[in-house]
């Protein structure tokens, strides 16, 4: 009991040498201080909006910025939609003030015709930043029925002959040479904490050994051996073998897109809290371990690890052709920062929290944080849409403020409890 003590409190002075010579205390005041500013934003942002209970679902969730440097806001089934009610939940989490469970409440309420979309995978961000925040802050027999809903309507779209959930019904590559009939993308590991609890909740082992079946079948074919990550996988529905490795969002088919490996990070890191599966864990470490070891000088990835590198090349139809700029992507070190809270203390690894607390210091720093009633009331700046589409290149993202929170309930549950 003794050794074990000593060892937390070792494990947790090393975590905290990130720190030099700041202490728990003013590192509560710096989580105190991004929940005041986040407030502020998000109250701003939500004063700009029309009313939340009444106006049409496409004018009222926070995405982004568009064209005109005006706020853009979510399509009825853009798969970002839960990441707005999601940062309410957040800011409800870390604040503890009554306010905005009801702001949260009332986006989330919205968003419950979600439940039977079966038109893509996106499910699990739409309804589990939404409804699972829900569940678990403020739980109600009516969020319950409605993840379980999402989880059946999810789970249509997995076939046991390729042992995977189908990300999208169809795609064609950038070089416009192949024509994918069941793409599955890596970021589909995000979707799987839905099915995970949709079985806790139902007693339903269905859900759960899907997503059990949908992370091995991923584990195997979406890797390089240095487990960086590849991000489109097809599969052929009669042999259930993989037909193509390409990408969709990433610089090239070969390269490693920043935010495909933080979901990487994140999904196996969560499957492992879910499975207790030792393989998971390992998966989660070593796409950790490509993801610091790649990074640039301030700690934030560009938006794909190999932008411009030599034996990359986009194809003809992407905008990295005659782009290769290196923007730097937010979103995937803000999706990492808060894998890594989590991974760290699963895999007994300080050096993780570490890198989280940097990380997060650094998107707090002015370099990536907006200045009060800027970036359209976003949080972050800095980020990258999907570079290849030519779509939110330098912007603000809906999903990047989420993480950040996230992050930042993740570090101040971390510090209380050491
Ligand atoms: N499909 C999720 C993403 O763009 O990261």
């Amino acid at each position: 009991m003794k050794t074990k003590s000593i060892l937390i409190t070792l494990f947790f002075a090393i975590a905290f040498s990130a720190f030099g010579k700041n202490g728990k205390k003013e590192e509560l005041a710096f989580i105190k201080e991004n929940t005041l500013f986040a407030q502020q934003q998000i109250s701003l942002m939500i004063n700009a909006l029309p009313n939340p209970d009444t106006a049409n679902i496409e004018t009222i969730v926070p995405y982004s910025i568009d064209g005109n440097d005006k706020l853009a806001t979510c399509k009825k089934y853009w798969w970002t939609i839960g990441f707005f009610p999601g940062s309410l939940w957040k800011l409800y989490e870390l604040s503890g003030d009554k306010h905005w469970l009801n702001q949260a409440q009332r986006w989330t309420n919205r968003l419950e015709y979600l439940k039977t979309f079966t038109g893509n995978h996106d499910l699990g961000f739409m309804v589990y930043c939404s409804f699972g925040n829900a569940f678990k802050l403020a739980p109600k027999p009516h969020y319950k029925d409605i993840i379980i809903e999402s989880a059946r309507s999810l789970s249509t779209r997995f076939n046991p002959k390729t042992s995977v959930i189908k990300s999208w019904n169809s795609y064609k590559s950038w070089d416009g040479q192949t024509m994918c009939y069941y793409p599955v993308i890596i970021d589909n590991m995000m979707n799987l904490e839905l099915l995970c609890e949709a079985s806790k909740m139902s007693n339903n082992p269905t859900f759960k050994t899907i997503a059990v079946t949908h992370a091995n079948t991923t584990l195997k074919n979406h890797f390089r051996a240095d487990f960086s990550s590849y991000h489109v996988v097809d599969y052929d529905t009669i042999t259930g073998e993989v037909k193509h490795r390409i990408t969709s969002q990433g610089y090239s088919d070969n390269s490693t897109w920043a935010r495909g490996q933080a979901w990487a990070i994140y999904g196996y890191t969560m499957m492992y809290r879910e499975t207790k599966e030792v393989d998971y864990l390992k998966t989660a470490s070593a796409a950790a371990d490509y993801f610091l070891k790649n990074l640039p000088e301030d700690g934030i990835p560009w938006w794909d690890f190999n932008v411009g590198q030599e034996g990359y090349t986009p194809g003809k139809n992407s905008y990295a052709l005659n782009n290769p700029q290196k923007f730097k992507d937010a979103s995937a070190a803000a999706i990492t920062c808060s894998a890594l809270f989590e991974l760290g203390q699963l895999a007994d690894k300080p050096e993780y929290i570490q890198a989280a607390i940097r990380m997060l210091h650094t998107l707090a720093s002015p370099a990536y944080r907006a200045e009060a009633g800027k970036n359209t009331n976003f949080i972050l700046m800095h980020c990258v849409g999907s570079f290849a589409h030519k779509s939110n290149i330098d912007t603000p993202l809906d999903y990047a403020d989420y993480y950040f929170l996230e992050s930042l309930t993740r570090y101040k549950k971390f510090l209380e409890n050491n």
